[in-house]
This record gives C-alpha cells, structure tokens and sequence, in this order.
C-alpha cells in the first residue's frame, strides 16, 4: 500500500467558496429519518458546518446538504423567485402566475468546474494527491477556491489546490456537487435516488481494503496528526480567529511543551512510545475535534453526517477511514458519543471530560 509517508507536513484547506453559497445554507430536518442500512459508507443528509468556523478538520458540510427547503416568500419582491430558496439540486422558477416554484436543476448550468481561477492563489486540479494524515488541514483564510471547488491548502510547499470533483456512493465521479445534486434531484421520489449520497471529495478510486493491522496504525497516527494540526493552528494563529481564548490556553500547554513531538516522520513505535510517554498531551486533541464535529446538534453524538466533514476529505487519503469509524461505533447505534470516540484514540475512561469539548 502507498502509506502516506510522513516527509512532508502539509496543510490543506477545505472550504466552501462563496458567501453568497454559504448564506443560502440553513438547517432542517435530515429527510432520513430511518437508520442507513447501505453498506457503502454513507454521507447523510442534512448538514450544515457553522459559517467561518475555524475548524481545520472539516470540510464545510453545506456542500453536503441534501436538505434545505426554504421559502421566505416576499411578496414585494419584483422576482418573486430572489427570495426563494432551493435546496441543492434545485433552482427557482415561475410559474404562469409569477408563483415561484424550484425545478431540478440543469447540470449544464453548475458552475464550469474546469479553468484557471486568477483571482485566488489556487491551482485548479482535479486530482489530489496521496496525502493522509501527513497532512494537516487548516481553516481560511489560507486558501479559498470558487464554489463548487473545495480548496487544499498545502502549508509546506505554500500551494493551494482546487478540488471540483466528487464520488457519490454509486461510485460514479460527478463534475462538482452541483452536478452530483443536480443527478440526485432527477431521481427524487426513486429508491435509488433516496439512496444516493456524496461520499467523498474527489474523484472515485479504488479503495484499498483496511487490513487489520493497518487499522491498529491509524489511532496513533490520526492522534498525532491531531495534535499537530493544533499546534499549527496555534503558531499561525496571527489573528486570533483560527482558535479561541479557552481553546488556545489549552494548546499553549502542548505548544510549550519542551518534551513534545514535533510533527515529522514518525516510525509507529516513535508514536506510540510518545503517546505512552506524553499522554497527557493528546487529551484535549481528541475532545476537541469531537467538539469541532458535534455540532448539529451539540449533544455529545456524532451522527454520520457530523462526521462527515472529516470523513469526506479522509476516505480517498486513509483507506482505513470508514472502517475506523465504524468500529469506533462500539454500539452500532449509528452514533459516536463521546465515551466511544475517546476510547477509539486510546484516552482512558477517567479522562474523557466534557468540559474539554470546547
Ligand atoms: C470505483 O471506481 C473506481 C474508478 O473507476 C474503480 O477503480 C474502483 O474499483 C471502483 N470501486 C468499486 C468498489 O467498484
């Protein structure tokens, strides 16, 4: 397997472009009420990732979001259809009576997910490559690529690049996810539109399958890499936007922590030779990217589209992705709380604390 190797820190960004977009995404009930029986890993419906949110973990789930329907009708308005809201996959139009109305959305009228975009420091590709845990994700500003392109900041080598495609759990690669919800929206009332979803951010590939061994592997490295993203968010956060006061109290303790492992390429004895000796130092990692998650809603469970953020991006880097996460669900309730994430890293049951879910 081509295991991520560990010789270059890199960061990427994922971010949804365009304020306009984001401001268009509201919450409401998944259309899914019943337990997801797919065996393909599944993105549910509904999300909504809280707007400038500094988490460098996710990728902002509007662009996931299979569920919004709002109307706010204004009757004063001349277009009736410039406060009508579609949800993805659907546009406005008007009906003989000027009654605005949404429609399935025309692939051929997504945004061109192909060309160079000059006004951004983003280089468009469609593919990105190996990467994994040897990369750390950060939040904007570092990087911004027009919707519907997710944008990949890479820290090290000062590059950013623009991901338009994504792979849907038909294991079809589609354009951009207004193409994907554009195809989704045409199947509406089917069984096998119901049962499509995105999966992950870029095209599809084939997936290694997770040998056991190789899934032991991922805590430890998925810890560090946790920890490691903190910390780079705490040296770069100029500011003062990226964490908050209490947030950044907590990672000054690991930051200046003289006996800490910097990030670099770690053998997986090193890893867990440092986790035994700086236990301490992965505690609020792991609550924090818990409570970066927990967030539709915050109630100390992560539902599948919660984690989706961090699946999404994951999936094609850490082919061990999906069956972490399943196996992190001990219950098989469908959900993570937040007892069953920290034993998933490793934190013993007298340090998982709510209070570090900050
Ligand atoms: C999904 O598609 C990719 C690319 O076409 C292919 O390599 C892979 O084998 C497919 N995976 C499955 C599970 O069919």
């Amino acid at each position: 397997m081509d295991r991520p190797t560990m010789r270059v820190w890199i960061i990427f960004l994922l971010c949804l472009a365009g304020q306009a977009f984001a401001a268009s995404i509201t919450e409401e009930q998944p259309i899914l009420d019943e337990p997801v029986v797919e065996e393909e890993p599944i993105m549910e419906e509904d999300e909504v990732m809280p707007e400038g949110g500094a988490n460098p973990v996710q990728v902002e789930t509007g662009e996931f979001d299979e569920a919004i329907e709002i109307i706010e009708e204004d009757v004063n308005a001349e277009n009736p259809c410039l406060n009508h809201h579609c949800k993805k996959g659907k546009v406005c139009e008007v009906d003989e009576e000027n009654t605005p109305m949404c429609v399935c959305q025309d692939p051929t009228s997504c945004p061109a997910s192909v060309g160079e975009f000059e006004h951004v420091s983003c280089r468009h590709r469609t593919h990105y490559s190996k990467t994994g845990f040897n990369h750390l994700y950060i939040p904007r500003p570092f990087g911004k690529c027009p919707w519907p392109f997710f944008s990949f900041y890479v820290i090290m080598s000062d590059f950013c690049i623009c991901v338009s495609q994504v792979c849907a759990t038909d294991n079809t690669t589609y354009d951009s996810s207004c193409h994907f919800f554009a195809h989704k929206c045409s199947l509406e009332g089917t069984k096998k539109g119901h049962k499509l979803h995105l999966d992950y951010i870029g095209p599809c590939k084939f997936i290694e399958p997770c040998l056991d061994a190789e899934l032991n592997e991922f805590p430890l490295r998925m810890r560090d890499w946790l920890k490691n993203v903190l910390v780079t968010l705490y040296e770069r956060d100029e500011e003062n936007n990226l964490l908050t006061e209490k947030q950044k109290l907590r990672v000054k303790k690991i930051y200046e922590n003289e006996k800490r492992l910097q990030a670099g390429d770690h053998s997986l004895d090193l890893l867990a030779h440092d986790f035994e000796k700086n236990y301490n130092m992965y505690i609020f990692p792991v609550h924090w990217q818990f409570g970066q998650l927990d967030q539709h809603p915050i109630d100390g469970f992560l539902s599948h589209t919660e984690l989706a953020p961090l699946r999404a991006p994951l999936i094609p880097m850490e082919h061990c992705t999906t069956r972490f996460f399943e196996q992190c669900d001990s219950d098989s309730d469908k959900y993570i709380a937040l007892e069953e994430w920290a034993k998933c890293f490793g934190i013993k049951d007298q340090d998982v604390d709510k209070d570090l879910v900050i």
